[in-house]
């Protein structure tokens, strides 16, 4: 979920609206906002997305400040009561939340039992549970420290009273949030991104402290009601680069922009001799290592994956790599000297950050690779490598994951050379090559549109094969297909699919094979011939090199160790020109958010 809240001299209805069109990645079942004014509380909610809610706002309404919420549903399903702000029984408090109040039901049974809930949410007993303390005879700002300190689990919240229209009450508790701070204005945002056009200039919270934001004035706290001193930063983000120009889909403008941050990647980390360098305190630590261990969720989980081949083969270090929210309550045996590297786009994935305060409690040193600096996982981390992808939107991760895996090429060179091995390949070198042979493919979209069509117009399902590191790409070949185009789509290292799955291979059902290892490259065209020979329609994607004659599709030469970066290309085409023909919602595919922040 995602909110905000702006307090200052202009229509506050407006600001909140298209600050949630900001931040809808982050979820888009529902939404709403709450103005305050001298008047009282308007409150407009909606299902559906911001352009729903847009809808059903009272242009009429005028008031300088509010607060605004887009959901992905935890408790309750996606509905116009369930969605945000809430309000107490007296409608005197109006209030939104993201993240999961664990222990709401014990909240409701020991203080709240009385109280007519309206909505099926965690988030409701919060607001009633300031109205309760406030008829207790405290003031707000009591009862909402004291509401807070009864809170277990996550929350960014903020809170609005209706007989103060001044005031906005902010809290937070492991949910990312700002509070942007202008001229006679004060904004918060769970993402600077909403906020920019308003303000550049931010102030972090930390967990468990409030914050009372008025025009004028931002007054942080803890919990106890001590006053706590925060140096603001400037967030770097440009306003240009989250609008998505003459491209019909964010997917489409960052799938392009891809040759665009490798090159950006090579100049960001190369010293002035032109060679690969990392900040020394993150080489000693990865040399230090004795086994890496790589957390991460999603298409970063992929990504992960590969970097364990790439420090592997280049750096000499064993690496395992973990999902996120399995490690957490599974964890293996722990080397002696281990490191942790948390791969996050967004730098906020709960499931992460849970493993990284674990993991810290136990005393491991943690490098953050992330997107986002500045991001939660990048701050309480040790150390953190930028991605430098510039903001992704679009749902369905792209550059995030090809800029990651150049950034872990860079550390298992860099940690290669201060180990004094011989490397046999230049890294900058072969990057650049990478870089334009992205140009080359996504140059041919035409091609990759026709095999989307061909193949996947009717289809209800359909398979991605691969061995080796090919394998780690089909991964995410399939998961990005299901996740725009709804097929079911998996991904199957080649000589596994024989051992079960290949039940489900009908005639006609789409098998796409990725053919770019020469070690692999005979066993994989044999797994092809297996399936073909039960019906199926294989699509071969393969390297320069490495072709046969009829080959669908072939990706030019580079690097063995680098495939994963130009392979993926035309699986990122293929799916968003699939999701495109099936009508789909490419950028905001359904059930679907961004940066997830809920365990
Ligand atoms: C969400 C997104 C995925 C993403 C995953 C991890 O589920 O829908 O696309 O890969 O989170 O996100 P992160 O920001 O940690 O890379």
């Amino acid at each position: 979920c995602g909110i905000v809240g702006y307090i200052g001299n202009k229509d506050a209805k407006e600001i909140l609206l298209s600050g949630l069109e900001k931040l809808e990645y982050r979820g888009y079942d529902s939404a709403g906002i709450a103005i305050v004014n001298e008047k009282g509380v308007h409150l407009f909610k909606e299902k559906g997305r911001i352009a729903a809610l847009r809808n059903i706002v009272d242009s009429n309404i005028d008031g300088t400040a509010g607060i605004g919420h887009t959901r992905w549903a935890t408790h309750g399903p996606p509905s116009r009561v369930n969605a945000h702000p809430h309000q107490s029984t007296s409608h005197r408090f109006t209030l939104v939340h993201n993240g999961v109040i664990e222990n709401y039901e014990e909240i409701k049974a020991d203080h709240l039992q009385e109280v007519p809930f309206v909505s099926e949410t965690d988030t409701e007993v919060i607001v009633q549970l300031v109205e309760r303390f406030m008829d207790e005879g405290n003031t707000v700002e009591k009862a909402f420290r004291q509401t807070l300190s009864l809170l277990k689990g996550s929350y960014a919240i903020a809170l609005i009273d209706e007989t103060d229209p001044d005031k906005i009450y902010v809290g937070k508790n492991k949910s990312p949030l700002l509070v942007g701070l202008g001229d006679g204005v004060n904004v918060i945002a769970s993402d600077a991104m909403a906020m920019i056009k308003t303000t550049n200039e931010f102030v972090e919270l930390m967990d468990q402290e409030i914050v009372i934001v008025t025009r004028d004035s931002v007054t942080i706290k803890n919990l106890a009601g001590v006053s706590i001193s925060r140096e603001s930063y400037i967030a770097e983000l440009d306003a240009s680069d989250i609008e998505k120009g003459t491209y019909p889909h964010y997917m489409l403008k960052e799938i392009d922009e891809q040759p665009l941050v490798i090159r950006n990647i090579i100049s960001k980390y190369q010293d002035e001799n032109g060679e690969v360098k990392l900040d020394e305190n993150i080489r000693n630590a990865v040399n230090a290592a004795d086994r890496i261990y790589i957390i991460a969720a999603g298409t970063s989980y992929n990504a992960g994956l590969v970097g364990k081949q790439l420090i592997e083969n280049i750096a000499k270090k064993p690496v395992e790599t973990h999902i996120a929210s399995e490690f957490l309550y599974n964890m293996p045996l722990i080397s002696k000297n281990p490191l942790f590297i948390f791969i996050s786009q967004s730098g906020e994935t709960a499931d992460s950050r849970g493993v990284l305060v674990a993991v810290k409690k136990l005393g491991y040193p943690a490098l953050t690779i992330t997107n986002v600096p500045g991001s939660t996982l990048s701050r309480e981390a040790d150390y953190t490598l930028h991605t430098y992808g510039g903001p992704e939107i679009a749902v369905a991760s792209t550059k995030a994951y090809t800029a990651q895996m150049a950034v872990l090429s860079l550390l298992a060179v860099d940690s290669a050379k201060a180990q004094g091995f011989e490397l046999d390949f230049d890294p900058i070198k072969e990057l650049s090559i990478v870089a334009t042979v992205m140009e080359t493919l996504c140059d041919q979209k035409e091609a990759l549109e026709k095999i989307a069509r061909d193949y996947l117009s009717v289809t209800r399902n359909c398979f991605f094969i691969g061995r080796a590191s090919d394998y780690y790409v089909v991964l995410e070949g399939a998961l990005k297909l299901k996740e725009i185009s709804y097929i079911q789509a998996e991904g199957f290292a080649g000589g596994e699919l024989k051992h079960g799955t290949i039940a489900l291979i009908e005639k006609g059902t789409p098998v796409f094979a990725l053919a770019t290892q020469e070690h692999v490259n005979l066993s994989i065209r044999g797994n092809v011939k297996e399936v073909a020979a039960r019906g199926a329609t294989p699509c071969i994607i393969s390297l320069e090199g490495l072709n046969f004659e009829d080959d669908q599709f072939v990706v030019p030469k580079v690097h063995e160790y680098l495939t994963p970066l130009v392979t993926v290309i035309p699986m990122q085409l293929i799916a968003y020109y699939a999701a495109l023909h099936r009508g789909c919602d490419v950028d905001k595919p359904r059930n679907l958010a961004k940066s997830v922040t809920v365990e």
